[in-house]
């Protein structure tokens, strides 16, 4: 069952004056960029932040030891932190932060620089094999290397319900003395719903250690590790509006050895750190959780508008804008397909609307859709008139 609220349209003013602060935005009125979940756009607050640390104290980190150099090593030491408070980590004294190009080398860095430590010959992982394959394929290859080393582990599947959330009951009977490690997603990349990892702590019980992938989460919603009880929270900072090549490892480190990262001695990605603190700042400022109920207003607006839209098919979750309701929660990314249109087709058809999207297979994991799809995703900086505009098109070609 569907239930939905009304437009939040206290929100609208406020939208457009941080859609304002996006110059790539109002350079191009005529167009809707509608990719997030592949990246997001960046407001002046971190263009400005970046330029401002290129032209004024660029240098490297942890090595000089005059003004600029050492003002570059504090930064990065204050962005750690600066990290942590994004995270509402509860015990900053303990946990690591440390610096990566974006999730898919910060899932890689945990599978294969910590994993290895913590799995002993005859442990279980439970590991999604329908979401993103970055989110995959890491775990995979760590049990194989250990498996060359004559350490044997077994991989279960994280159990999925019809709706593509997790299966917390079924995956509560997988758990063993033996279980070790899950690694989950906070929202889907594809089917746009909240997993509901609050819920996992309990299933897995104590001593199980959780990663979870965060990509699509941060910066649209509240992410609180204190609330998700994860040992392991990876981002990438670009889809949190920082600069390209930034993501984040947060490590809790309660359980098993430290995290600490091999081979990651080179010079840091200064600049996008810069501006990684700068769109944490922005994101605090403007509000997670108001970030969430405009994008998920805006993905239920157009999941209303394509229902019962004859040739297309919606992938996903069911869609509630009642914070309390057991529905589960589709935040801004809706995945769809056209009978008749091939997804790649109708990607290069609405480009040439000026509207932005991704369409291939999403890079979703062997159990997930067999064919490719197109996908809208959604920030604050999307507007009702652009939903509407989508869905023009879209219903203009369901007579195709
Ligand atoms: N992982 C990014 C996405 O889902 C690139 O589009």
């Amino acid at each position: 069952m569907t239930e939905v609220a009304p437009f939040p349209d206290e929100l609208r003013d406020w939208a457009a004056g941080l859609r304002e602060q996006f110059p790539i935005i109002t350079a191009n009125p005529g167009s809707a960029y509608l990719d997030s979940a592949a990246t997001a756009q960046k407001p002046r607050a971190v263009l400005d932040a970046a330029t401002r640390y290129l032209t004024g104290e660029n240098a490297n980190a942890g090595r000089g030891t005059y003004t600029w150099a050492n003002r570059t090593t504090a930064r990065i030491d204050q962005a750690r932190d600066r990290v942590r408070g994004f995270l509402a980590d509860p015990d900053p004294a303990r946990s690591g932060v440390d610096f990566v190009s974006g999730t898919t080398e910060g899932l890689r860095a945990v599978a294969l620089d910590w994993l290895p430590g913590w799995l002993r010959d005859g442990d279980e992982i439970i590991v999604p094999y329908a979401d993103h394959s970055a989110n995959l394929v890491p775990w995979l290859d760590a049990v194989a290397v250990l498996a060359r080393q004559g350490v044997r582990v077994t991989v279960h599947a994280l159990p999925y319900d019809a709706a593509h959330d997790y299966d917390y009951a079924r995956l509560a009977t997988l758990i063993t003395s033996r279980t070790r490690f899950i690694a989950a997603t906070h929202v889907h990349h594809v089917y746009g719903g909240d997993m509901n990892v609050h819920r996992m702590r309990a299933a897995a019980g104590p001593d199980v250690v959780i990663c979870l992938d965060a990509a699509q989460g941060a910066g649209h919603l509240p992410l609180s590790v204190t609330e998700l009880d994860v040992d392991f929270v990876v981002f990438s900072g670009h889809k949190a509006m920082a600069l390209p090549g930034t993501g984040v490892v947060w490590s809790r480190n309660r359980r098993g050895p430290r995290f600490a990262p091999g081979g990651w001695s080179g010079t840091p990605n200064t600049a996008g750190i810069v501006s990684l603190v700068a769109a944490l700042d922005w994101l605090d400022a403007a509000g997670t959780d108001r970030i969430a109920r405009w994008t998920v207003a805006l993905a239920a607006r157009l999941t209303d508008g394509l229902r019962g839209l004859d040739p297309y098919e919606m992938l996903g979750c069911q869609t509630s804008l009642a914070a309390d309701s057991p529905v589960q929660q589709r935040h801004g990314i809706v995945t769809l397909r056209h009978r008749d249109i091939g997804s790649n087709d109708l990607g290069f058809i609405l480009a040439g609307e000026g509207l932005m999207v991704r369409s291939d297979d999403h890079c979703q994991s062997p159990q997930g859709e067999r064919t490719t799809s197109v996908r809208v995703s959604l920030h604050v900086y999307n507007t009702v008139d652009e939903v509407d505009r989508l869905l023009a098109v879209l219903t203009g070609l369901s007579s195709y």
